[in-house]
């Protein structure tokens, strides 16, 4: 089955993928945020959708996270790699760690958060664990091999933004339990899961959250934490994908 990556802040095009073709696609929902690249990867077939859009022109709150994910259903994909830049909350999500989460808790507000709408009946779907066990594993055994150290579990906290939270909601956020912060998590986590697509998730903490620490958080430190921490993220992705 074809598996596809979403790339977040800082992964616009995936190091490595020879394209073979590319796909501007609309649908019931709307325009998908960019084409869909077709292309192989370490010998496996895969379809690359960058989320914030092609020219990286649109923030968390105006993705079109629908028509995203029924373009990957309907492109035949069976599984999802989603990457996502993040805020580290708890101590051991320093800046430049790499996480592979295993929970999620939705602060953001006013998405449209199910493919259900209209119907009939309401559906209520487990979404225990939001992220794909068998995915998740592939993941982390990639990094192990690979000597990049990857946390193996996590609660990712995905809030509205665009504006960074205040240091009071991430104390909010870290009594509630949340290990990293960021705003483009749900609802691509929930639709996968109503879509029947396996899914999961890799984050690269870029900054400390707001009042983890001294420092100004600037798009410019952002930035340079990207560089490095997505490389080292298109390598676990091959690996996974080749294992
Ligand atoms: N908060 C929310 N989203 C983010 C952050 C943050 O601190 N850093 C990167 N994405």
């Amino acid at each position: 089955m074809l598996t596809a990556v979403i790339g977040g802040t800082g992964l616009t095009r995936l190091s490595g993928l020879e394209v073979k073709s590319q796909e501007s696609v609309s649908n019931r929902w709307g325009d998908v945020s960019a084409p869909l690249v077709y292309g192989v990867l370490k010998g496996a077939e895969i379809v690359f959708l960058t989320r914030h859009g092609a020219g990286y022109n649109m923030p968390p709150h105006c993705i079109n996270y629908r028509a995203n994910i029924q373009a990957l259903k309907d492109a035949g994909v069976g599984h999802i790699i989603a990457v996502n830049a993040v805020g580290g909350i708890s101590q051991r999500m320093d800046t430049g760690v790499i996480c592979i989460p295993d929970q999620i808790i939705d602060y953001s507000w006013g998405r449209k958060t199910t493919f259900f709408e209209g119907s009939e009946h309401p559906v209520f779907i487990d979404f225990t664990h939001p992220y794909d066990p068998g995915l998740r594993d592939a993941l982390h055994k990639a990094a192990m091999q690979l000597d990049i150290p990857a946390e193996p579990g996590g609660v990712y906290g995905c809030t509205q933004g665009p504006r960074l939270e205040t240091a009071a909601e991430i104390r909010r956020m870290e009594k509630d339990g949340c290990d990293i912060v960021g705003m483009t998590g749900m609802p691509e986590a929930v639709l996968a899961r109503e879509a029947g697509i396996k899914y999961s998730v890799i984050t690269l903490a870029v900054n400390r959250a707001a009042g983890k620490s001294d420092q100004e958080i600037t798009m410019a430190a952002m930035q340079s934490m990207l560089q490095t921490g997505m490389e080292k993220i298109c390598a676990i992705i091959s690996e996974a994908l080749s294992g």
